[in-house]
């Protein structure tokens, strides 16, 4: 078996930038059935699955993360088994499905679901800590090669004799203890003299989950926030230690990824994988219009400022990881902690009141709850317009990369807004029917283990204990709408 040890990147498989162009050249399969009576047999098939197991939908217990879905704690990542489930149902149902989207990616769980099932997947995220890991993700690696890299990196940290601190940036000595940033100084020499990319992209992401246990910000929230002087000071910290252990586990992940990766490969020899970074309210361009059968994905909740602040989560290891492996990555999203927030959804409210109108022209359930909102403060109003128009222009993007009857499933939590829930399965449903799409079916699942980690800790009105899947199929191209 060929691994991306052997050959960088895999030739199936492109990284960095949007490479829409990659999209038109899969190969369309004839046109799938555009009957509602395939609608209604996925419709009973996902109904069968609560039948025979109450409360299926909910994983709980069954939900593992397994075969590379677990080598970093990305907020709000998807269960990959659920995923896997609602695709091998809309693979029974219509077997002509081939290619599979996300623009709002995360660490890929979708990816590697899609992959190991030999269909082509092609996403994307505003986060470049994301697209390092979905990057990662899609590799087929050879396990023993890893473990040797490993050994040569702990060697060179334990021949380092600098002390120097290999990286600058405001703020540093709040985030990490000097004897913390030294040795993580010595851990990004060593992943640096590595001499092929996709190895030190591997290793960066273990260095990242270390950062994440190392650091003096608390594990237990999303949102940076320090441990107070005295705990700083009483805390055992290895980071070479913890990130050797990190390192271990990770190989055993990824030596289940490349089983699960070769699985689809063989089945499909000319799947592609696209993993860039992109922005999903920008417009697709030229030939890659219609070609996707599924799109699958889980937008952010609301405003990733106040609600999962993924950009905020993946600050402190973007500084340390070398720029120009992180696949379009830009200093300016390094400005300040929360530079990336601002740019993903709902992150800018400037003038968001001003589109209230257009979207209450699409949305009965948007303007229910913008009603309820006007007796709160002008802010209140402007997070939730805001984000809803963000998601809009998103959606006219996405809908032109489907193809005619192509499947939605949109994993969606439902977030409150000064004490008001918003829903935003009604508004995601409105906003697509108001594009002609026709929805198929919502399973609502509770999350276990009570709740999404979120921005605040114990902040009840921000968490999340539920959530649904949305599942919608595209109009039929063909339809004289
Ligand atoms: C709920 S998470 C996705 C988690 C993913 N399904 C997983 O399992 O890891 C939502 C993602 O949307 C991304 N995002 C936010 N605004 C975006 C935008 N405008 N374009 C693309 N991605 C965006 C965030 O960076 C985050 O990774």
């Amino acid at each position: 078996m060929e691994s991306a040890m052997d050959r960088q990147p895999a030739s199936n498989v492109t990284e960095g930038e949007a490479k829409d162009e990659d999209a038109t050249r899969t190969a369309r399969k004839p046109s799938m059935r555009a009957t509602p009576k395939l609608e209604q047999e996925l419709a009973s098939k996902l109904r069968a699955r609560a039948d025979a197991t109450p409360e299926f939908w909910s994983f709980s217990g069954r939900s593992r993360r397994e075969a590379g879905h677990g080598i970093f704690a990305y907020p709000a990542m998807m269960v990959p088994q659920l995923q896997g489930a609602l695709l091998e149902d809309v693979q029974a149902v219509d077997p002509a499905v081939s290619a599979v989207m996300d623009p709002f990616m995360g660490s890929g769980t979708v990816m590697l679901e899609s992959v190991s099932r030999g269909l082509s997947f092609y996403g994307a995220d505003i986060n470049p800590l994301a697209v390092l890991l979905a990057t990662v993700k899609s590799k087929v690696y050879d396990p023993k090669q890893l473990s040797i890299v490993r050994q040569r990196i702990a060697s060179r940290v334990t021949e380092d004799s600098s002390d120097e601190i290999a990286v600058e940036f405001h703020n540093r000595d709040k985030w990490f203890r000097s004897d913390v940033a030294l040795s993580l100084s010595k851990l990004k020499r060593a992943i640096s003299a590595e001499r092929r990319k996709v190895v030190r992209q591997a290793f960066w992401v273990a260095m990242a989950e270390t950062i994440r246990l190392v650091s003096n910000s608390r594990t237990s929230t999303v949102k940076l926030h320090s441990y107070s002087a005295d705990e700083i000071d009483a805390r055992q910290i290895d980071t070479i230690g913890t990130f050797l252990r990190i390192s271990a586990a990770q190989i055993e992940q990824l030596k289940d990824q490349a089983d699960a990766l070769s699985r689809g490969l063989s089945n499909n020899p000319d799947l592609k994988i696209v993993c860039s970074v992109g922005d999903a309210r920008s417009a697709p361009s030229g030939k890659v219009r219609k070609t996707v059968d599924i799109l699958m994905t889980s937008p952010p909740y609301g405003d990733n400022v106040t609600t999962v602040t993924y950009g905020q989560h993946s600050y402190l290891p973007l500084q340390w990881i070398d720029t120009a492996d992180v696949p379009g990555m830009r200093p300016e999203l390094l400005e300040n902690t929360r530079s990336i927030d601002s740019i993903s959804l709902g992150g800018k409210l400037k003038g968001a009141l001003g589109w209230a109108d257009e979207l209450q022209g699409k949305s009965p359930a948007f303007t229910y709850c913008l009603e309820q909102l006007r007796s709160h403060p002008t802010n209140a109003q402007s997070r939730f317009v805001g984000f809803v128009r963000d998601l809009d222009d998103s959606l006219d993007a996405i809908t032109a990369h489907l193809g005619s009857n192509a499947w939605m499933f949109w994993t969606l939590g439902e977030r409150k807004i000064s004490g008001i829930s918003v829903p935003t399965v009604a508004i995601v449903r409105d906003l697509l029917a108001s594009r002609g799409a026709r929805h198929v079916e919502t399973l609502e699942r509770k999350i276990p283990g009570g709740s999404k980690r979120m921005a605040f800790r114990n902040a009840s009105v921000e968490t999340m204990n539920s959530e649904s899947v949305l599942v919608m199929r595209a109009p039929c191209n063909d339809d004289p709408r």
